[in-house]
């Protein structure tokens, strides 16, 4: 996949909501400049390796409507890991305490509510109530040393209004 050096870089709703600077990039290919846009969330070093991060994101779902899309980001070395922030056997979010993700060895996802444990390369539960059952994958990819989210579109900062509304 090509990249153009990204025209005009915007901020997203991400940063509004998570205090994290994000950008919006234009994807490109050699025949088409505009075939979908990609997310930038943060910078690669915003999040050290070994650790995990949760951005609380808006998604615009197929319907149209916005929605809260909370995700999880773990970093490990050059790799990066997204998953939606919603435990699969009750809904909650993973991190009881705002970015506690991982568990006590910092190998593994946890539910901070019931400690169930999730592999971080996979998303699956491994241990607890959902055992077998795994997170949702969220479509992550490094360009230019920003985490960027792919496949999704996400409402944008200058697309709201200071309360919080859209335009
Ligand atoms: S909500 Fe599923 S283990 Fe906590």
């Amino acid at each position: 996949m090509n990249l153009a050096t990204p025209a005009g870089r915007r901020r997203c709703l991400a940063g509004i909501l998570t205090g994290t600077k994000a950008l919006l990039l234009t994807k490109c290919n050699e025949d088409n400049m505009n075939t979908s846009t990609v997310y930038a969330i943060c910078a690669m070093s915003d999040i050290p390796s070994q650790k995990a991060k949760g951005f609380l994101l808006m998604r615009v779902d197929d319907d149209g409507m916005t929605r809260p899309w909370p995700v999880v980001v773990v970093r490990w070395g050059q790799r990066v890991f997204g998953y939606v922030n919603k435990c699969p056997h009750d809904g909650v979010t993973l991190d009881w305490e705002r970015n506690q993700f991982l568990d006590p060895n910092g190998i593994r996802l946890m539910c901070g509510k019931h400690g169930a444990l999730f592999e971080l390369g996979t998303g699956i539960c491994v241990e607890g109530p959902c055992k077998g059952r795994s997170l949702q994958p969220v479509a992550l990819s490094i360009f230019d040393g920003d985490i960027c989210i792919t496949d999704v579109k996400l409402v944008e900062d200058d697309e709201v209004l200071p309360n919080g509304r859209e335009t």
